[in-house]
Order: C-alpha cells, then sequence, then structure tokens
C-alpha cells in the first residue's frame, strides 16, 4: 500500500469510494456546498493505493474566510475516507500525516468538519466560528481548525466556497 499525491485520473474511483462511505445526502451537507465546485488542491490530496485500487483518500479544497478586514483563502480538509474492510489499519491517519505534512509545508490554516475524538490528534481544535456564517448548518464542535493563530480567525466573517473568487495561494500575514 503506497501514500500519493491525488491525480485528476484518480477522480473517478475517489468519487466511488466516497460514495460507498458517506449516505447521498453529503452532498447537501454543508462541507459540499462550502467545497462548492472547486477543484481539490493537488498539493494537499493524497490518495492510499493498494494493487492499483484507491483504497483511502482525503483531499483538501480552497474556501475564502471574510471578514470586516478583508477576505483570506483558507483550506478545507475533507473529504477523508478509507474503504469499509480496509478501516483501523492506519491508513486514514497516513493519509493525515501526509495532509498535514504538506499543509505544514506551505504554511496554510486547515479548516474541517468532523469529529473531534479522530482529528484532534493531528492538531484540529474547535474552530473560534461563534460569530461565522457558514453556507449551512454544522453540529456544534464538529467545525475544526487547525492553526498556529486561531486566534486571527475569530470574529464576525462569511465562510464560503473560494470560486469563483480567485484568491492568491499565499497566506495572509
Ligand atoms: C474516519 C476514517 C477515515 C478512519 O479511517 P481508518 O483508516 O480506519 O483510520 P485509522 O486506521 O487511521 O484509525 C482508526 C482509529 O480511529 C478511530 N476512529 C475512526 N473514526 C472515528 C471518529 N469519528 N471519532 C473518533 N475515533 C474514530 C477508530 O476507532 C480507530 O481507533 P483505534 O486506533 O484506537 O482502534 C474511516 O472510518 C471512514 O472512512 N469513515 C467514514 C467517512 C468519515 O466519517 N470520514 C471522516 C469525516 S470527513
Amino acid at each position: 500500500m503506497i501514500i500519493r499525491g491525488r491525480t485528476p485520473s484518480d477522480t473517478r474511483a475517489i468519487e466511488a469510494l466516497v460514495d460507498r462511505c458517506f449516505p447521498p445526502e453529503r452532498r447537501r451537507r454543508t462541507a459540499a456546498l462550502l467545497r462548492g465546485g472547486s477543484t481539490p488542491i493537488a498539493s494537499l490530496s493524497f490518495v492510499a493505493e493498494d494493487a492499483d485500487r484507491i483504497v483511502g483518500s482525503v483531499a483538501c479544497h480552497p474556501i475564502r474566510w471574510e471578514g470586516p478586514g478583508g477576505a483570506w483563502p483558507l483550506v478545507l480538509l475533507g473529504p477523508l475516507v478509507t474503504a469499509p474492510e480496509r478501516r483501523g489499519e492506519g491508513i486514514g491517519s497516513l493519509l493525515m500525516a501526509h495532509a498535514v505534512s504538506a499543509l505544514d509545508g506551505c504554511g496554510d490554516d486547515c479548516l474541517l468538519v468532523g469529529d473531534l475524538p479522530y482529528y484532534g490528534r493531528f492538531g484540529f481544535r474547535e474552530a473560534p466560528a461563534a460569530s461565522w456564517e457558514l453556507p449551512g448548518p454544522v453540529e456544534p464542535g464538529r467545525l475544526l481548525l487547525r492553526s498556529g493563530q486561531p486566534e486571527r480567525w475569530a470574529g464576525p466573517a462569511r465562510v464560503g466556497a473560494a470560486a469563483p473568487f480567485a484568491m492568491p495561494r499565499a497566506h495572509a500575514a
């Protein structure tokens, strides 16, 4: 089993895997609305491949955080999936290790919707989202942020899909 970067030719196999791991309403959930129609960020998205089969995937997408002082790019992690028959082998953790290492490499802060007991080990903490406006509801405690400066994201903001805005990839100062 290897972990490698996601390529456009993986898209169909990844979609099929994600469909096996989530109910169809996933497409209407807030995480999907945040992703919008954006393309995964290649340098932050990985697959686990075994015998030419994709058995796990983590994707990161560009999103946009807009507060009174301006708009900044942020990364949304997810979905993270491991094929049901391969869970508990550490594939999810390996994919996350690659994603957080790549995030550290580029200095991007990262948001996700997920369970703190799983994602806490990768440096995610509850997001300072009390005054955020999102494109849909998120269960309390499930909006998680990985940031060296979480306080800079606190305060009123609209958080949404990056498209159609062309956001610079450089991290805001
Ligand atoms: C979450 C998921 C990716 C984990 O994949 P995995 O390859 O089994 O992960 P690992 O083998 O690295 O880790 C498994 C461990 O995580 C724990 N774990 C899995 N999901 C968890 C959750 N939601 N909350 C807390 N712990 C969780 C398992 O109990 C297991 O614990 P253990 O190591 O103490 O036995 C996989 O369960 C999955 O695809 N789930 C469906 C999709 C999903 O919910 N994705 C996450 C939201 S985007």
